[in-house]
């Protein structure tokens, strides 16, 4: 598959044009930023982890039916993706309270829910990606009602397939955030990324943070972080594929 001309450049991501077109090739950088792009520093490593941690969860998801943009891995930063229009919805999952969820309605951490919760955003930088609801983002023609509750759909189950598969790593699946795409004939697809980028990933028994929180609240230690994720899910990647889910 030859690498054609660079279409975009992302925070976190660069994405090439290919030979054929309703592909694309993505490429992860090791560039890191916070809160709409104000906080900027570099995490070593984090491209070629949240390739690989991204590539192996779609493929996990893949076989339990959720349709994803993944085709191939083609190098340690580099995936073959399925062409796709990005949904410009930021669509976010929470089993446990954390972050702007805390900080808005005034709660600790760390409060586990008795049904997981979601949420979407504007994908707009200008706007700082605003919160909104169903009703919002059909008012803006953002989405279709059908699409819409595919993406629900896929999300909440996307949720129970890994929420398990962080557990038997001995990891909390606090929340994360996806992306979603529509393929040529209009399928939605996962799209996007699944890392320590996107995801709040508490170790079990500690408590600690091992994800990009590290990097957004200074805390130290974010590589190590990173590492001890990937090393902790290709330890347990297998039992992972046993699971019936
Ligand atoms: P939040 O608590 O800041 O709203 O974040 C919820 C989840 O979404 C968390 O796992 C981090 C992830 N996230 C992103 O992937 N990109 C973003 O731009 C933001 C704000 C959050």
């Amino acid at each position: 598959m030859e690498k054609k001309a660079q279409l975009y450049e992302g925070k976190a991501k660069k994405v090439y044009a290919t030979d054929d077109e309703n592909l694309l090739i993505v490429s992860y950088k090791d560039d890191a930023t916070a809160f709409n792009g104000q906080k900027r520093g570099t995490i070593e490593g984090k491209g070629v982890i949240n390739n690989k941690m991204s590539n192996i969860l779609m493929a996990l998801l893949e076989e339990n039916k959720i349709p994803t943009h993944f085709v191939k891995e083609l190098s340690d930063r580099e995936t073959l993706v399925k062409k796709v229009k990005i949904v410009p919805l930021e669509v976010i999952v929470r089993n446990v309270s954390a972050g702007s969820f805390s900080k808005k309605y005034g709660v600790e951490e760390g409060i586990v829910f008795d049904e997981p919760t979601i949420e979407f955003s504007y994908k707009n930088d200008e706007l700082g990606d605003p919160l909104l609801n169903d009703y919002h983002a059909l008012a803006l023609k953002l989405v279709t009602k059908d699409e819409l509750e595919t993406i629900k759909k896929y999300a909440f189950r996307i949720n129970e397939i890994l929420k398990k598969v962080w557990s038997l790593c001995k990891i909390t699946l606090v929340d994360f955030k996806l992306e979603f795409g529509k393929l040529s004939d209009g399928r939605i697809v996962l799209a996007d990324e699944i890392s320590p980028d996107t995801c709040r990933l508490w170790d079990s028994e500690s408590g600690k943070k091992l994800d990009k929180d590290r990097f957004r609240r200074d805390l130290g230690g974010t590589e190590d972080a990173y590492c001890e994720v990937m090393a902790r899910l290709m330890q347990n990647i297998k039992s992972a594929q046993e699971i019936k889910f």
